[in-house]
């Protein structure tokens, strides 16, 4: 795409970034709307997080994603952050708007998009919900199962004080579950998601029996690298449905494309494959 004067302008600051697949699946959905605009690496150190953001409201850009480390000093960098990062309390999409960085986050709403486009006959009020991890992601996934109204979410991390944490924060529909007992918290779930770093290229394996999940739960994991986690094909070797943590980075990336470049784009098997050749073949 040719730039113009009056392009829109949008990245993401992160440090480092340069791993980040959002430059590519922004550019696809530019490419394919036709839109005069540039989504663009920001690599920023965190001491600078601060001034860099004012400087590129200044610049005129529309917004900004955030990836680690600054997702969290975003949320205090911003002039007004909205209920759902507040509740995460993480902010990864801001738009400026009239001089104000505007916080938001996009995560929880991925995560549940994904998991309805790809197992569309799952039900929030069906069932409880087992959660592995009490990291950053695991607020988002968590904020994202009671919204749609999980009636019960057990909670396991190997540090106990963290699910401890997350559960006193989040009330009473969230249990903890020793990180040990993990296996038997599956009874009777209709879903099990993994938040862990387990699973991802370079780490360990996640160790869990699947025995005790009904025949007809899904099972999610936010890894995407790669891309079929040995959870996902054990799952799948058990006849679960079993999704793809890619899908959730594709989709929480909808709302800040539209917010900047005015149109609602789509997750599809394209982008995907386009997405999929910059992790190199996850
Ligand atoms: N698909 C997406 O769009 C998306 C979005 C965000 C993140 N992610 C992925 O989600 C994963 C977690 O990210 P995060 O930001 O939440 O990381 P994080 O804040 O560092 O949390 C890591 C979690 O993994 C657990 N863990 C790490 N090593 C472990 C081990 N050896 N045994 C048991 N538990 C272990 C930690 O437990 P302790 O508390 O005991 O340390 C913690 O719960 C990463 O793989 C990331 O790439 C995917």
């Amino acid at each position: 795409m040719i730039l113009s004067g009056a392009s829109r302008l949008a990245g993401i600051m992160g440090w480092p970034v340069t791993h980040s697949l959002s430059p590519r699946l922004h550019g696809f959905w530019l490419e394919r709307h036709g839109i005069d605009g540039a989504y663009v690496p920001l690599p920023v150190r965190p001491e600078a997080f601060e001034a860099a953001l004012h400087a590129l409201a200044e610049l005129g850009f529309r917004g900004v994603n955030v990836t680690l480390p600054h997702k969290e000093q975003a949320a205090r960098a911003c002039d007004q952050v909205d209920a759902t990062a507040r509740r995460i309390g993480a902010v990864n999409l801001i738009e400026f708007r009239d001089g104000n960085a505007v916080g938001s986050n996009s995560d929880a709403f991925g995560f549940i998009e994904n998991l309805r486009q790809n197992a569309p006959a799952w039900r929030a009020e069906g069932a409880p919900a087992a959660v592995l991890g009490a990291g950053g992601a695991a607020r988002a996934v968590i904020v994202a199962l009671l919204d749609a109204g999980v009636p019960e979410l057990r909670l396991a991390n190997r540090t106990p004080e963290r699910a401890a944490a997350l559960a006193e924060t989040f009330g009473e529909h969230v249990r903890c579950v020793a990180w040990g007992e993990r296996d038997a918290a599956l009874e009777g779930c209709g879903l099990l998601v993994n938040t862990t770093t387990l699973g991802m290229r370079g780490q360990a394996p996640l160790e869990i029996g699947l025995e005790a999940l009904p025949a007809d739960a899904v099972v999610a994991d936010i890894v995407y690298s790669p891309l079929e986690t040995d959870l996902l094909a054990r799952a799948e070797a058990r006849g679960h449905v079993a999704v793809e943590g890619l899908g959730m980075l594709l989709h929480q990336a909808r709302p800040a494309f539209e917010a900047w470049f005015g149109v609602r784009p789509e997750v599809d098997q394209d982008l995907r494959r386009f997405v999929l050749a910059g992790l190199g073949g996850a």
